[in-house]
């Protein structure tokens, strides 16, 4: 039976780029989504930008266009890498549409006429100068228990602690930096308190839609029975917002987290008119389609408790299942900025290129638990070039030049040990096993008394035989999203079949006398596997998956299409498929992204997932507003973690004397500069300054470098240190200098 299958990746803000994190959700959703497909169910995907809330106004604002013309811009831009990346969502829509409008306004209308909406006034943060309430982000103070300055809000990211922005001390508006004054003000409440809310999610989050560790976590939230430890919703906002209008309540605005898991209706709402398809069918209660979100760990408290409590109040079925990741690092650390590891989407296309080579590492990886993975760069240049290179594309280039220069492009019209072993197809696995396995173990190697030509048809068999039985168990892992272990299944039929190649030697027979025929067969064989291979891996490499079936001249390869071979059938000429991965590429990819941090004019706003943002017990529902989860684009970096005095001593600062500075031909950001620090020898340094400095005026002055920084190899000659320079989410950059007096050489600490 076909399944009817509705899937979604969760809604990317659109108030900053896609980076390597996003992707982990959606390619691995892309490669769920795919493979579903070519087992022949029926599956949508869809998705949209994040577009509403208080960010993404100012951040408009800031930039001078309108927030719409912000959020069109970059529609545009989450859609180019998503394509660039596969993800081949069959909408990808926009919160901010007619759609999504109807569907959240009737969702609040439902919710208000079941008694689930409550107005109360409540007491929030104003901010007098630019008139409008603060969000807790953009409230920053100085932390109430450790006294950490320039805290948000919310939480201070310094001991961690969770408290309410009116127990900030001395707090500041951070889009203005007046100080907020506390107004009242009618807000919206969503009533999570009530009984029957309380009872369906106790009873939804443990019906199975959740794996095991979110089950967990959401009873923690939930409390014990008759605990009743959630509290009700604040859904509004009050103007200047952007979003849409609660209605019937002029200047509320619905907050950004009611529309936004309502976006996925919109975006599959204008598939339906698209394709014809029946919304009712996937969303009204008693549905028999399936629904799955994948979504990050952070935001399960959204699509755990609010978004299922919404939907079964307001008349829609609840998910099937969510499906929640853990989060990305970058050779085991959050990924940074300075380490040039807070890789976006674009940088990846721009110096990488192939971006089928990530999702095969990603999916290497996955095994569909809520765990962060960890992306190691040495780790991700070694695994492509071992397994997709070495192992998969090799069964192919090294016996498809033999189709074609002897065989006229043509495979045999039969295998003679599949015809002798018709009988014992899927019957005697054992037999079958075994002989697989001394293959792979290479027990069976040709010798001078091994009889040739009795083993290679068993081999043979059990061969082709083990890769069409794995079908089965490979489908069964990528629908439990274990794609790590699919992996390891495909590859290890990938040695097998190198095995094959390797002990019947092709390249031999085809220089050896009247055994041309053994060379069809074995080539023959080859191609086979890898058609089957390639079969496995197309959910994880659909482009390249594409080149294999114009190569093998096939139509796109179906799930079923495992049980057959392709016998008597021509095939195009062996093109290159795929090149090995140049570490030198991604030397040269992160220091491009540590050039780039320091001519930052963008916003830091990307970072929101990088740092805090689980809505925790206390400061979430207790508050009864909900996080906003998101963070102000202009207000400055958060200080970084302590260090002690021996970390700082490590660092090794000097006075330099600017002896010579150039424009750098062909670099648009860098200036070369020859410094003096009271060594022999000048250093040569290259500074991505050169958006705020005319070399000209550089020479002679005094300036501070980093002294014992690894010297850096860039495209341009070796960079033996950095100067040091402030810069914040405004254009400008500007260099240090010391006090008069000061000379080359000295040490500052
Ligand atoms: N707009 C909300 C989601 C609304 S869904 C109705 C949001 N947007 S986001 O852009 O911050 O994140 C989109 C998805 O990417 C989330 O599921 C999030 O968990 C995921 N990731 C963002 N950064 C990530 C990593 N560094 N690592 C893994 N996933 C990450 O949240
Ligand atoms: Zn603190």
């Amino acid at each position: 039976m076909t399944r009817k299958i509705l899937v979604t990746s969760a809604l990317p803000y659109a108030n900053g780029s896609i980076h390597l994190g996003h992707l982990v959700e959606y390619i691995q959703t892309d490669i769920w989504v795919r493979f579903q497909k070519m087992r022949g169910n029926t599956c949508h995907y869809v998705c949209a930008d994040d577009t509403h809330g208080t960010p993404i106004m100012l951040r408009a604002e800031k930039e001078g266009v309108t927030p719409e013309q912000l959020i069109a811009r970059v529609w545009q831009e989450h859609f180019d890498d998503f394509a660039a990346f596969h993800v081949a969502f069959d909408n990808y829509g926009s919160t901010n549409s007619a759609e999504n409008k109807e569907s959240a306004q009737d969702i609040y209308r439902t919710l208000k006429a079941n008694g689930l909406i409550e107005v109360r006034s409540i007491e929030q943060y104003y901010d007098p100068v630019k008139n409008m309430f603060l969000p807790d982000r953009f409230i920053k103070g100085e932390c109430p228990k450790c006294h950490a300055k320039d805290q948000y809000g919310d939480n201070c990211e310094v001991c961690g602690a969770a408290y309410a922005p009116t127990d900030l001390i001395e707090p500041f508006s951070a889009v203005s930096g007046a100080k907020p004054e506390l107004r009242n003000s009618d807000h919206y409440f969503f009533k999570l308190s009530a009984d029957s809310c309380q009872q369906f999610l106790r009873q939804w989050t443990r019906g199975g839609s959740l794996q095991a560790e979110a089950a967990n976590k959401m009873q923690e939230w939930l409390g014990a029975e008759g605990e009743n430890k959630l509290t009700d919703w604040d859904i509004s906002r009050d103007a200047p917002y952007f979003g849409f209008e609660i209605p019937d309540a002029p200047g509320k605005y619905l907050y950004v987290w009611l529309d936004a898991p309502v976006g996925y209706m919109g975006s599959f709402k204008q598939l339906c008119a698209k394709t014809g398809l029946d919304f009712d069918e996937y969303w009204k209660q008693g549905s028999d389609a399936e629904l799955y979100h994948f979504i990050g760990k952070d935001i399960l408290y959204f699509h755990a408790l609010f978004w299922p409590a919404m939907l079964q109040h307001a008349g829609f079925r609840t998910p099937t299942k969510l499906f929640a990741h853990g989060f990305l690092t970058v050779n085991g650390e959050k990924m940074s900025k300075s380490r040039g590891t807070f890789i976006t989407a674009r940088s990846y296309v721009d110096h990488i290129k192939n971006t089928e080579y990530l999702r095969y590492y990603y999916a290497a990886k996955l095994n569909g638990s809520m765990e962060d993975i960890d992306l190691n760069l040495d780790d991700f240049v070694a695994k492509v070039n071992s397994d997709l290179i070495g192992k998969y594309i090799n069964i192919a280039s090294r016996c498809a030049g033999f189709i074609s220069k002897k065989f006229d492009g043509k495979l045999c019209e039969s295998i003679p040990s599949l015809d002798k072993f018709e009988h014992l197809r899927n019957a005697d696995l054992s037999l079958n096993e075994q002989v697989a396995q001394a293959i792979a173990t290479r027990e069976l190697q040709p010798s001078a008394n091994f009889n040739f030509f009795e083993d290679l048809d068993s081999n043979e068999f059990a061969f082709i035989n083990s890769l069409q039985a794995s079908s089965e168990k490979i489908s069964s892992l990528y629908e439990c999203r274990d794609y790590a272990k699919a992996i390891r299944e495909i590859m290890a039929l990938a040695d097998t079949a190198n095995q094959y190649v390797a002990t019947m030697k092709p390249w031999e027979l085809a220089k050896a006398e009247g055994q041309d025929e053994l060379l069809h067969r074995i080539c023959t064989v080859a191609i086979n596997a890898f058609r089957i291979i390639t079969l496995y891996l197309k959910p994880v490499l659909p482009e390249l998956a594409k080149n294999v079936e114009s190569f093998l001249k096939i139509s796109p390869l179906r799930w079923e299409d495992a049980s057959t071979l392709l016998l008597g059938h021509s095939i195009n000429t062996y093109q290159h498929l795929a090149t090995r991965l140049d570490p030198k590429l991604i030397e040269a990819m992160i220091a491009a992204n540590q050039e780039s941090l320091k001519n930052m004019t963008e916003s830091h706003s990307q970072q929101r997932h990088a740092e805090a943002q689980q809505p925790s017990p206390q400061s979430s529902p207790a508050s009864g507003r909900g996080s906003e989860g998101e963070k102000p684009s202009s207000t400055l970096e958060p200080i970084s973690e302590t260090i002690s005095i021996d970390d700082f001593m490590k660092i090794d600062l000097r006075v330099a004397r600017i002896v010579n500075a150039e424009h750098v031909v062909g670099a648009d950001k860098l200036i070369q500069l020859t410094l003096d620090i009271g060594e022999e020898k000048s250093r040569n340094v290259f500074a991505g300054i050169k958006s705020a400095y005319d070399p000209e005026k550089l020479k002679g002055r005094m300036t501070v470098m980093v002294a014992n920084l690894a010297p850096r190899k860039m495209k341009f000659g070796l960079s033996e240190g950095m100067v040091l320079a402030a810069s914040g989410s405004e254009p400008g950059l500007y260099i240090l200098s010391p006090d008069e007096g000061a000379q080359p050489g000295m040490r500052i600490k």
